[in-house]
């Protein structure tokens, strides 16, 4: 009988990519099925998440949940970026834990398996050119790695230390797998990296100069392909010919997600973000400007340490400008091995929450203005999630989250969609042309 495997994957697009390498690995080698019962399992993974101080909390209370309820025999592995910060500490903090793997090193997974008490955490470890078997989460569309690790220094980041150095995969195995996903039947890629659009910058091996923008091109002559998502940009590598292909590029989703992190020129310093916030107003209107539909995400963090009302009002100013599409925004949480950690300057935490509150009130009143709008108008959807209440779900080209009433044979299809009914980040419509 085929052994089973139980895993979560916490984090963002990047962790969900490495459990399918982790998944893919375990199954092609070791026979692992996946089971959503970690009761039933033989190995459980939690794949984890250390960009802010909470879901560390939540790791230890959950690993001793699943130590309660897992069967005698099954193995417990931590993987992912707490893994990487952690190390051996998570097993001296939780003994039956079997084995930790960094998130640089998930293509040891079959190995480190067979090793009780093993942590590989190395972040200098290569595995930007390792082939792995193939693992898709989705049939309708594949996320691929383009770059691992990350250069950058942000001061309150804790990823650099745990992913490494950042270098790019080679662009012929990127474009392989992109071919590899349409002949399967998937219609989208999902291109991920820390920062993809300094894609090119250094590969590990020999390879011919290649920038993001070419890369894009490069794909998007792959027939059958009609969808090209990618996360994410950073705000200092939009030159204008990234920004002129995004916007003309019929294969490129109108949808980026652009972290501003802070509106104020002097925090940005500080974070060592590399820009100013003319620098990132002037991006977004070159982009709004050709592509006027784009759908424009990004993080915020508030209470960054020596952040003035001033500073705050300038982030403010930022967010009631761009109007986003979306926000993910977040209380300044000081995290080991970054060099904020060290700022004294700590903004206090009532003021931080205000800050949170108030940037979240307005940015619900932007999103109620924009969702008036959408009814009546027209998107075409790419369906890809069957819901239990009878309604199927997908996304527009410039990224909203659309269900029609449905059943499964429309999974994996376009139509036109008409919105009939709109909240804030979800929209109700019907098929007008399938
Ligand atoms: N505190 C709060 N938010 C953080 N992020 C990264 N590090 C921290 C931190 N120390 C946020 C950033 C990043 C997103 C993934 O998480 O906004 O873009
Ligand atoms: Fe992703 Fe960063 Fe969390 Fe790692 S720490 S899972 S790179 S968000």
């Amino acid at each position: 009988m085929a052994k089973k495997l139980f895993i979560e994957t916490l984090g963002c697009a990047m962790n969900v990519r490495d459990s399918e390498h982790m998944i893919a690995e375990l199954n092609q080698k070791e026979h692992y099925e996946l089971t959503t019962e970690a009761s039933e399992a033989d190995l459980i993974v939690i794949n984890t998440c250390s960009v802010r101080e909470k879901p560390v909390h939540k790791l230890f209370s959950e690993l001793g949940v699943f130590n309660k309820l897992k069967k005698n025999s099954a193995k417990i592995g931590v993987t992912g970026c707490t893994a990487s910060h952690l190390g051996e500490e998570i097993i001296k903090r939780a003994p039956y834990v079997n084995f930790v793997l960094g998130a640089r090193n998930v293509s040891k997974i079959t190995d480190v398996l067979h090793r009780d008490k093993a942590v590989e955490t190395e972040i200098s470890y290569d595995e930007s050119e390792f082939a792995f078997k193939e693992f898709r989460s989705s049939p309708y569309k594949s996320f691929i790695n383009i770059s691992i690790g990350c250069d950058k220094q942000c001061t309150f980041c804790i990823v650099p230390h745990n992913r490494g150095e950042e270098i790019s995969i080679p662009a012929n195995l990127i474009i392989d797998e992109a071919y590899r996903s349409v002949e399967r039947g998937a219609r989208e890629v999902f291109l991920l990296g820390q920062n993809v659009n300094n894609y090119g910058r250094r590969f590990s091996g020999s390879h011919p100069k290649m920038n993001f923008t070419q890369l894009l091109r490069d794909i998007s002559a792959i027939e059958g392909l009609e969808r090209i998502r990618f996360t994410s940009p950073h705000p200092l590598h939009m030159d204008d010919a990234f920004i002129e292909e995004f916007a003309t590029n019929p294969k490129i989703c109108k949808s980026m997600h652009v972290p501003l992190q802070s509106g104020s020129t002097a925090i940005l310093q500080q974070m060592k973000r590399g820009y100013s916030k003319e620098w990132f107003l002037n991006r977004i209107d070159t982009l709004r400007a050709l592509a006027p539909n784009a759908f424009i995400s990004t993080d915020i963090i508030v209470a960054f340490p020596g952040e003035s009302d001033a500073d705050f009002a300038d982030t403010m100013a930022v967010v009631e400008h761009v109007k986003f599409d979306q926000i993910f925004s977040f209380k300044y949480s000081p995290r080991p091995h970054t060099e904020a950690e060290h700022y004294d300057n700590i903004v206090e935490a009532t003021i931080a929450s205000e800050r949170l509150r108030h940037l979240q009130d307005v940015q619900d009143a932007i999103l109620d203005e924009k969702s008036r709008h959408y009814v009546g108008q027209r998107y075409r959807v790419y369906f890809e999630e069957l819901r239990q209440d009878g309604y199927v779900a997908g996304r527009s080209d410039n990224n909203l989250a659309i269900r029609v009433k449905g059943s499964e044979e429309i999974l994996g299809t376009f139509a036109e969609v008409e919105i009939t009914q709109s909240a804030r980040l979800s929209q109700i419509g019907e098929i007008v042309v399938a």
